[in-house]
């Protein structure tokens, strides 16, 4: 038994911030920004927005592209680190408003790798018999938590939600999903508040995001190398066989750097980080709905997903979609 995507979708919020637009907000310019990042523009979300509001609209669109109604619904796994409340979690809020009662709504917080964790977890439930039709999303609103004076991760940053539709297969479908974490590198990428935390009078925003943006690149690019390997090597499969590279999109650098670890040009891979910035757990699942949705993405090509985010937590999903 497998699990299998039966339907994508995504959402951006409305708002459009270029890179000019961040020229009159901090001490940056539109040339370093495209050409450290590949960054152009990305969706902020309007003030009276949510995480859940955003992740309803990816939600739903994922259930009409699988033509699934809510009552087919029997798990909800949402990768967010921007939760609508400290509780109830933001799959609690969401099954709500989609009108679902009573199958488990589990919320995952990974940073930029809670979609293919969600995605991990829900590819486990299926395959073992515990669910039927799973609802995976990754919705993050991570310009709530961002210091809009640090040009350092102001410009990186945005807003979005993207869902798919898991279901069971005789067929792959899901061929294998690597999940990871290191927390000795929990100093490089954080937010230094929570709940329990007691807050430190001396670090200034405490709720924002603070990153070591060189550290956290060199990681990234050797770890998502990494996982490359491992995943190929768990399908005994050569590189070459890989259709579709829909990676994480934090900086252009880093995906190309992937792309080249397995020898794909770059017409292979869902590149959308120019047009959507770094929207953390959307991003992947909103590279794979572009996809999709453009018609390059089809019923039977073989896709490598990965993700790395602020923990460490990294992960990959090999796909025949
Ligand atoms: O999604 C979770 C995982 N996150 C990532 O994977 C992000 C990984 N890191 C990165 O993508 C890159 O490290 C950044 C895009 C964040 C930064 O690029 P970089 O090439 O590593 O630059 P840097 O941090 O080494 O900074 C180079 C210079 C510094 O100036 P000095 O010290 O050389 O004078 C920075 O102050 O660029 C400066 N700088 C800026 N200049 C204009 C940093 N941010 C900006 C900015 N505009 N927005």
């Amino acid at each position: 038994m497998y699990s299998r995507i039966a339907g994508t979708g995504s959402y951006l919020p409305e708002k459009v911030l270029t890179n000019f637009d961040l020229e009159k907000i901090v001490e940056t310019t539109d040339e370093w920004i495209r050409t450290r990042t590949g960054i152009e523009r990305r969706h902020v979300a309007a003030p009276d927005e949510t995480t859940c509001d955003m992740a309803e609209h990816a939600a739903r669109r994922a259930m009409e592209s699988a033509g699934v109604g809510p009552e087919e619904i029997d798990l909800i796994v949402i990768g967010t680190t921007t939760p609508d409340q400290v509780f109830p979690n933001t799959g609690c809020l969401l099954q709500a408003r989609l009108g679902i009662h009573g199958p488990p709504a589990i919320q995952i917080e990974a940073a930029c790798s809670g979609f293919i964790y969600g995605l991990s977890i829900a590819d486990r439930f299926i395959r073992t018999g515990g669910a039927k039709c799973a609802l995976v999303i990754g919705a993050d609103m991570l310009t709530r938590i961002v210091d809009w004076t640090d040009r350092t991760t102001c410009v990186l940053f945005a807003d979005g939600a993207g869902a798919v539709i898991l279901k069971p297969s005789d067929e792959a479908g899901i061929m294998s999903t690597h999940i990871h974490a290191d927390g000795a590198y929990s100093n490089l990428l954080y937010v230094p508040t929570g709940v329990s935390k007691k807050h430190d009078p001396a670090v200034a925003n405490q709720h924002c995001v603070i990153m070591k943006g060189s550290e956290v690149f060199k990681v990234a690019v050797n770890t998502l190398g990494r996982i490359v390997d491992e995943t190929l090597e768990a399908n005994h499969l050569d590189k070459s066989a890989i259709d579709w590279l829909v990676p994480h999109q934090a900086n252009m650098r880093i995906i190309q750097a992937t792309a080249k670890k397995l020898d794909m040009p770059m017409e292979k891979v869902i590149v959308t980080v120019q047009d959507q910035g770094n929207t953390s757990a959307a991003s992947v699942p909103l590279a794979l709905d572009t996809g999709v949705r453009d018609g390059r993405i089809k019923r039977g090509d073989l896709l490598l997903l990965e993700a790395f985010g602020g923990g460490f937590t990294w992960g990959s999903a090999l796909i025949r979609y």
